[in-house]
């Protein structure tokens, strides 16, 4: 098997992990409980077709299939995870409805999202761009990002925020635009197995 798809096999467990820690249930049964393992899984496989598939007449099926399978998602969540954008391993989707990334997105290790979150293009000229978001980064419910800003590890943001600036590490950010209120960090939103244990 080629060493790009074992990390794809590598990230799932991860992402697993978190619903296995999260929810206190077995593998088995998140696997078929939790609709935002479904938007992760699809997500990695269709960006190992993206970045890693090659062969003629293999790429294109394939990339059809992904493309299918991409648009069901879509009907059924209302999720758009573009196969372009780099989400790191151990991701967390507790609802997945309506979260919408765009394709140039960055995000980082470990992180939740909530339902009904933009991760967006933004900005006018050479301030046009798309979010990098750090490790272990805890975005609420309706949180929209936009342009090219960098959010730190480690960040929390508040439900219904708009993050429009970057956001240092440890920052809780709050309101519209988003505001630090403290450094208190994610901690305690976000579960992974190093954390927990
Ligand atoms: C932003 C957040 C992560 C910060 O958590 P925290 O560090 O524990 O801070 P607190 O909740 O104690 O809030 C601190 C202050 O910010 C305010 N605040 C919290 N979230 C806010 C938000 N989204 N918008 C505006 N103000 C907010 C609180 O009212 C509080 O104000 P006060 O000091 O005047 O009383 C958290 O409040 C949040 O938004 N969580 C979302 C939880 C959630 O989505 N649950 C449902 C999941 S389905």
């Amino acid at each position: 098997m080629p060493a790009s798809f074992l990390k794809v096999i590598a990230a799932l467990k991860e992402d697993i992990d978190r619903y296995v820690i999260t929810n206190n249930k077995s593998w088995l049964f998140v696997l078929f409980n939790n609709q935002g393992l479904w938007v992760t899984i699809q997500y990695r496989f269709s960006h190992w077709v993206h970045y890693h598939v090659h062969l003629p007449i293999i790429r294109p099926l394939l990339k059809f299939v992904c493309a299918v399978w991409k648009k069901l998602i879509e009907i059924i969540t209302g999720c758009n995870f573009p196969s372009q954008a780099e989400i790191g391993i151990g991701l967390y989707i507790a609802h997945p409805i309506g979260i919408n990334i765009y394709r140039d997105a960055k995000i980082g290790n470990y992180c939740n999202l909530s339902q009904h979150i933009t991760i967006g293009i933004g900005g006018r000229g050479k301030n046009r761009g798309t979010p990098t978001i750090g490790d272990r980064v805890f975005i609420g419910p309706g949180a929209c990002l936009f342009g090219p800003i960098i959010v730190g590890n480690d960040v929390a943001i508040g439900a219904n925020a708009v993050v429009t600036h970057n956001l240092p590490n440890n920052a809780v950010a709050v309101g519209v635009p988003a505001k630090v209120i403290s450094y208190q960090s994610s901690k305690d939103y976000i579960l992974y197995r190093e954390y927990y244990h």
